[in-house]
C-alpha cells in the first residue's frame, strides 16, 4: 500500500475546540492507518490564546501556513461580544476569499428527533452582507452598520449552489431573502440568483422570504433541498437547521474559495461545557470528512463516515447532547473501534 502524506493547518480553537479537535485528529489518524494516508499537522492558535502567546490574534505564521497548505481544519474560536477584537472566523474567511460556506444538514441513523430523514444543504455567502464589518457611531446614540451585497459575491455563491445541485442530482434551490424590505440589497442578491438559475432549467428554483422560511423549516423542512442565501440569514438558518437534526454538535461545514479551504463545524466554542469531556465531536469530524473528500482521500472519508454512522445506529456510546451518557473521548474511541 502506498503512503500519502497531507500537510494540513490545524487550528484547535478554544472552549470545546481542543477537545473536539483532539477527538477528530485521533479518528483521522486511525482511519489513515488503514488506507495508507498520514497527516502532517501544522498546529496554530488563533484569537485570545494566540494573542497571549504572540501579541497577534491571527499570527502571521498562521496566515503563511494556510497559504502553504491550502487546507485547514479549524475548531471554534471565541469572539468577544459588543467590543474587543473582530471575529477570527470572519477575518480568515475574508482574507482567503472563502466565499462559499457549504453546510450539509443530514439526519444521522438511529437518532430519534422530531424531524427524521432530513437531507438538505445550505450555501451561505461568506464574505459580504452585514458581516462586512463596516460599522460607525454617527453619534453616541446612533450606530450604523453597512450591509454590502455585490453582483460578484451573489453570483458566485449562486453558481456554487447550482453547480453542486447539478453534480449531486439535487432537484430544488430556494433563494432566501428579505427583498420585500431591503429592496436594493436583497433585490440585487435575488436578481443574481435568478440569472444563474436560468442557466439550469432542470433544477427547480424558488424564492422564500426569510421569516416565512423559519416557520416553513419547523413545519415542513422536507420541502427544502438546497438553501441559497446571504451571510446573516445563512448563519441563523444554519443553527435552526442544526436543531432539526439533533443540535449543533452534529452539523459540519466548509469555507471554500478558489485557492484554499477551511473546514469547521457550524457550532461555536460552547463555553458552558468546555473542558468537561461533554462536547460532541461529530460536527468537526464530519467537517473533516468533507476535508478528506476535498483532498481526494475518498476511501478514508467513506470509512470514517461509515464508522460514525455505525456508532449512531448502535446508539450505545453517544454524547449527552444527543441523549447518550458518554464523554467526548469515549465517543471517539467508539468511532475508532468501529472503523
Ligand atoms: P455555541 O455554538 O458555542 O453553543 C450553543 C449551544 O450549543 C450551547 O448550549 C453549547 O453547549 C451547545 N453546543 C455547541 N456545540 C456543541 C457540541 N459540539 N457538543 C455539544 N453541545 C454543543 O454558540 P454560542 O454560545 O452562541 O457561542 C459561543 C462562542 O463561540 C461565541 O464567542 C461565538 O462568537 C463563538 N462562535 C464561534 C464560531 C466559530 O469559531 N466558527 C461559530 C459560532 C460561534
Amino acid at each position: 500500500m502506498s503512503t500519502r502524506t497531507h500537510k494540513i493547518t490545524l487550528i484547535a480553537g478554544d472552549g470545546i475546540g481542543p477537545e473536539v479537535s483532539a477527538a477528530t485528529v485521533s479518528i483521522l489518524e486511525a482511519a489513515g492507518k488503514q488506507t495508507g494516508c498520514t497527516f502532517d499537522w501544522h498546529r496554530y492558535d488563533a484569537g485570545a490564546d494566540a494573542f497571549a502567546k504572540t501579541g497577534e490574534y491571527i499570527p502571521k505564521a498562521l496566515y503563511n501556513s494556510i497559504e502553504d497548505t491550502r487546507v485547514a481544519l479549524k475548531g471554534p474560536v471565541t469572539t468577544p461580544i459588543g467590543g474587543g477584537f473582530s471575529s477570527i472566523n470572519v477575518t480568515l474567511r475574508k482574507k482567503f476569499d472563502l466565499y462559499s460556506n457549504f453546510r450539509p444538514v443530514k439526519s444521522l441513523p438511529g437518532l430519534k428527533t422530531k424531524f427524521p430523514d432530513i437531507d438538505m444543504v445550505i450555501f451561505r455567502e461568506n464574505t459580504e452582507d452585514l458581516y462586512s464589518g463596516v460599522e460607525v457611531m454617527i453619534n453616541p446614540d446612533l450606530a450604523q452598520s453597512f450591509k454590502i451585497i455585490t453582483t460578484k459575491g451573489s453570483t458566485r455563491i449562486a453558481q456554487s449552489a447550482f453547480d453542486y445541485a447539478k453534480k449531486h442530482n439535487r432537484k430544488k434551490v430556494h433563494a432566501i431573502h428579505k427583498a420585500n424590505i431591503m429592496k436594493l440589497s436583497d433585490g440585487l442578491f435575488l436578481r443574481c440568483c435568478k440569472f444563474v438559475a436560468d442557466k439550469f432549467p432542470e433544477i427547480t428554483y424558488a424564492e422564500h422570504i426569510v421569516d416565512n422560511t423559519c416557520m416553513q423549516l419547523v413545519m415542513n423542512p422536507w420541502q427544502y433541498d438546497i438553501i441559497l442565501t446571504e451571510n446573516l440569514y445563512g448563519d441563523i438558518l444554519s443553527d435552526l437547521c442544526s436543531g432539526l437534526i439533533g443540535g449543533l454538535g452534529l452539523v459540519p461545514g466548509a469555507n471554500l474559495g478558489t485557492e484554499c479551504a477551511i473546514f469547521e463545524a457550524v457550532h461555536g466554542s460552547a463555553p458552558d461545557i468546555a473542558g468537561q469531556d461533554k462536547a460532541n465531536p461529530t460536527a468537526l469530524l464530519q467537517s473533516a470528512v468533507l476535508m478528506l473528500h476535498h483532498i481526494d482521500e475518498t476511501d478514508t472519508a467513506d470509512n470514517v463516515q461509515t464508522a460514525l454512522e455505525k456508532v449512531y445506529a448502535e446508539g450505545k456510546t453517544l454524547t449527552r447532547d444527543v441523549g447518550g451518557q458518554s464523554g467526548t473521548k469515549a465517543f471517539a474511541e467508539a468511532v475508532i473501534a468501529a472503523l
